[in-house]
């Protein structure tokens, strides 16, 4: 790791309550700021909790700021109750409720209008690996977020999830992470050097303490975004603490 100071990521997805809100909270206090950022992403009802200056994030946003849009939650909203990040286009939204890859580039727009840092999250599912389709896929989900906005702000962050590895215990080697990661970042290239120079990209899927310190040692893996690991406590401290820089 380098420049990018390294960031971990707990996607609570529909679980968690507010005791472990607590207790989590209580714990990532004690991370020094400077080496590792951490950021706990509960459902959107415990966002109005405060974490005692532990950075919060959603899972999800609208594409729409305002008006008659039922269930939905706003990104000056989630900016009103102290978000700093928001989860764009994680695997379960694109697949459970079909969201293209056009609704995802709406939605990092939103996050950005919004002040908020949007956690880009981009991978292959198991079918397009074997038809060697990885690059191609990936690079069409990066690009279809990039295309659309009007200048490459550094305020964002991508998370390669392979789909394959989400919630299956099935982990990408570091080799095969890191390989996507570093395609990850020529693509950033092709826009802006600087944009790839300082762009944090994230690994998720099957992270756990075990494997978490390989994973966060490959130069272009610059933390994780973390599912089930992230429920348990002194499993996600663990995490958080392989990546300090
Ligand atoms: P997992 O989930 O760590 O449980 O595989 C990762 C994610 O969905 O972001």
């Amino acid at each position: 790791m380098s420049i990018r100071l390294p960031l971990v990521v707990g996607n609570w997805k529909l679980n968690g309550d507010r005791e472990l809100l607590t207790s989590m909270v209580a714990r990532l206090k004690q991370f020094d700021a400077d080496k590792v950022e951490t950021v706990i992403c509960p459902p959107y009802v415990y966002l109005n909790e405060d974490t005692d200056g532990v950075k919060k994030g959603a899972q999800s946003v609208s594409t729409q700021d305002a008006g008659a849009f039922t269930g939905e939650v706003a990104g000056r909203m989630l900016r009103d109750v102290g978000c700093h990040y928001v989860i764009v286009g994680h695997s379960e939204r694109r697949e459970l409720f079909g969201e293209s890859d056009e609704v995802v580039a709406a939605k990092v727009k939103a996050t950005l209008d919004a002040g908020l840092i949007p956690i880009i999250c981009v991978g292959e599912t198991d079918e397009e690996r074997e038809n060697n389709q990885t690059t191609e896929r990936v690079t069409q989900q990066v690009k279809a977020v990039l295309d659309e906005l009007p200048s490459y702000s550094d305020s964002l962050v991508f998370a390669y999830e392979p789909v394959w590895a989400i919630g299956t215990g099935k982990t990408a080697s570091c080799e095969q992470a890191e390989e996507v990661h570093a395609m990850i970042r020529q693509v950033l290239a092709g826009y802006n050097q600087e944009l790839a120079e300082t762009t944090r990209i994230l690994y998720g899927g099957s992270v756990k303490p075990e494997n978490s310190k390989e994973l966060f040692a490959s130069d272009n893996i610059d933390g994780g975004l973390i599912g089930g690991a992230s429920l348990d406590v002194e499993s996600f401290a663990t995490i958080c603490e392989n990546a300090v820089a």
